[in-house]
């Protein structure tokens, strides 16, 4: 197998050494930083960083780079319509490629029933948009949201974010009318029950969430990631979603899926949801629709999108023609090459790994998720199951300085996720999970007392128990 991975330098090199240095002083610590790297190109599942070395990316931009870096076709495009006119400002003066990428999504989104789409700049303004459409068509305010969610971090969608640490502390007041319920998190029950025997109450707490903490009339949306992204990947059970959605009908209450992260067919389908079989009022997407140009959409029932007056919904940038064109020419990529079914290949080789790391290492608590987008959770003990966050720092530290980019996840930071470009290699995604198992098991050794052979109970039905879960 050929390797990709070359490292040149010690890592950080010294043209990054130096670029560092500029960035402490001309940039703000807030704006953080997981690696010391600085890329100077990248292709398909590989960047190259400004001393010359060769990485290959499990993180591609926090999963925006499903149909790769730089793509030459989304390049193209860009170029094409760069050439032409960079920007009209929909308002002023229309544009093909805006009304193209409309019918696009309204076509390949959940939902067989009219709908409509326009489009913002980032997830949190997609996630802002689409909170405003539900709060104007259905005059009401509320908006259900859960624990370990993330949706960007401008004013409303922090406040609908829930970590408090970095996200929120200090960023106060919040935005009103935002209500936060538990998760399902299977590995964590909120309830302290093991599924199935739970009888999901996690869903149909709903009905008492209306009792004690909010009135369903004045409830505008329920919020949700169908797979919690900075959560952790967190998967729900086959039943959740069905029971929270037929709570909401009851109530008349939107249902909006966040699929910033999980959308263009990271999950091993097209839309996360799909997994489920949700088809949700409001879809909002972003990250991976336009190869990492900024956009947002935001799509649905084409009653409720038409309910906001003209002039009351856009704004000077969003659907910019150049990000519109990009995001044709990747969700063609994705299509064409069939990503979605990709992914499922690539998240078949990483469960069987991170499922053979559970029985491995003592310190792997909890193995889960969908597609490609899987996610292992570490923990000091499999019984007590306190967060392990130093050794997900100490594992990312690792695989940096062995030329792997990864990142972590979860309320805890214990949780290593995989986001690779869905065109990744099959020797490139080797290679990045023999860094990755290496790491782990080197770092865990490095704990005190000394790992040994896990003697912990097999492998518990999925989804719900202990050590594996999730429904893919
Ligand atoms: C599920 C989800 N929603 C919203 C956002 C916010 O997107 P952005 O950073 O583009 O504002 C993110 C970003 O990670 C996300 O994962």
């Amino acid at each position: 197998m050929k390797k990709s991975i070359v490292l040149k330098t010690a890592i950080p090199g010294p043209r990054s050494q130096e670029l560092l240095r500029a960035r402490q002083a001309a940039v703000p610590r807030g704006p953080y930083n997981i690696t010391p790297l600085f890329i100077a190109r990248g292709e398909g599942a590989m960047l190259e960083d400004v001393d010359g070395n060769r990485f290959i990316d499990f993180a591609a931009g926090i999963g925006v780079l499903n149909a790769g870096h730089a793509p030459a076709a989304v390049v193209k495009a860009i170029q094409q319509q760069a050439e032409k006119f960079i920007h009209s400002c929909f308002h002023v003066t229309m544009n093909e490629p805006y009304v193209r990428l409309a019918e696009t999504m309204n076509r390949i989104t959940p939902g067989s029933f009219p709908k409509k789409t326009f489009f913002a700049n980032s997830g949190a303004e997609g996630v802002e948009n689409a909170v405003k459409v539900a709060r104007n068509y259905t005059r009401r305010s509320g908006i259900i949201c859960f624990e370990d969610a993330f949706h960007g971090r401008t004013l409303l969608a922090m406040s609908l974010t829930s970590k408090v640490h970095p996200y929120k502390d200090h960023f106060g007041p919040y935005a009103p009318e935002t209500h936060r319920m538990p998760f399902s998190y299977c590995y964590r029950c909120p309830w302290g029950k093991r599924y199935p025997g739970c009888n999901i109450e996690c869903a149909t707490f709903l009905e008492d969430f209306f009792k004690r903490y909010v009135d369903p009339s004045s409830v505008a949306a329920l919020l949700v990631e169908p797979v919690l992204g900075e959560g952790g990947f967190i998967m729900p059970p086959q039943e959740y979603y069905s029971i929270l959605i037929n709570i909401c009908r009851k109530h008349n209450i939107l249902v909006i899926a966040d699929e910033v992260q999980t959308g263009f067919g990271r999950s091993g389908r097209m839309f996360a949801c799909e997994h489920w079989g949700i088809e949700p009022d409001i879809i909002v997407t972003s990250k991976s629709i336009a190869s990492g140009l900024p956009l947002a959409a935001i799509t649905g029932r084409a009653e409720i999108m038409d309910a906001p007056q003209e002039g009351s919904l856009g704004g000077t940038f969003g659907g910019n023609p150049v990000a519109c064109a990009a995001a044709l020419a990747s969700i063609e990529i994705i299509e064409k090459q069939g990503l979605a079914e990709r992914a499922g290949k690539i998240g078949e080789k990483v469960r069987d790994r991170f499922e053979g790391l559970w029985k491995k290492c003592p310190y792997v608590g909890n193995t889960r998720g969908a597609g490609a987008m899987r996610a292992i959770e570490f923990v000091k003990d499999r019984t007590t199951k306190e967060p392990a966050k130093e050794l997900v720092n100490r594992i990312s530290r690792l695989c940096y300085e062995r030329g792997l980019i990864v990142i972590s996840a979860g309320t805890y930071g214990n949780v290593i996720r995989t986001l690779m470009p869905l065109v990744i290699s099959d020797d490139q995604l080797e290679e990045g999970l023999d860094v990755l198992e290496g790491a782990i098991l080197e770092a865990s050794q490095a704990l005190q007392p000394a790992p040994v052979e896990s003697k912990a109970a097999p492998i518990a039905p999925r989804p719900g128990g202990e050590g594996i879960t999730g429904v893919v």
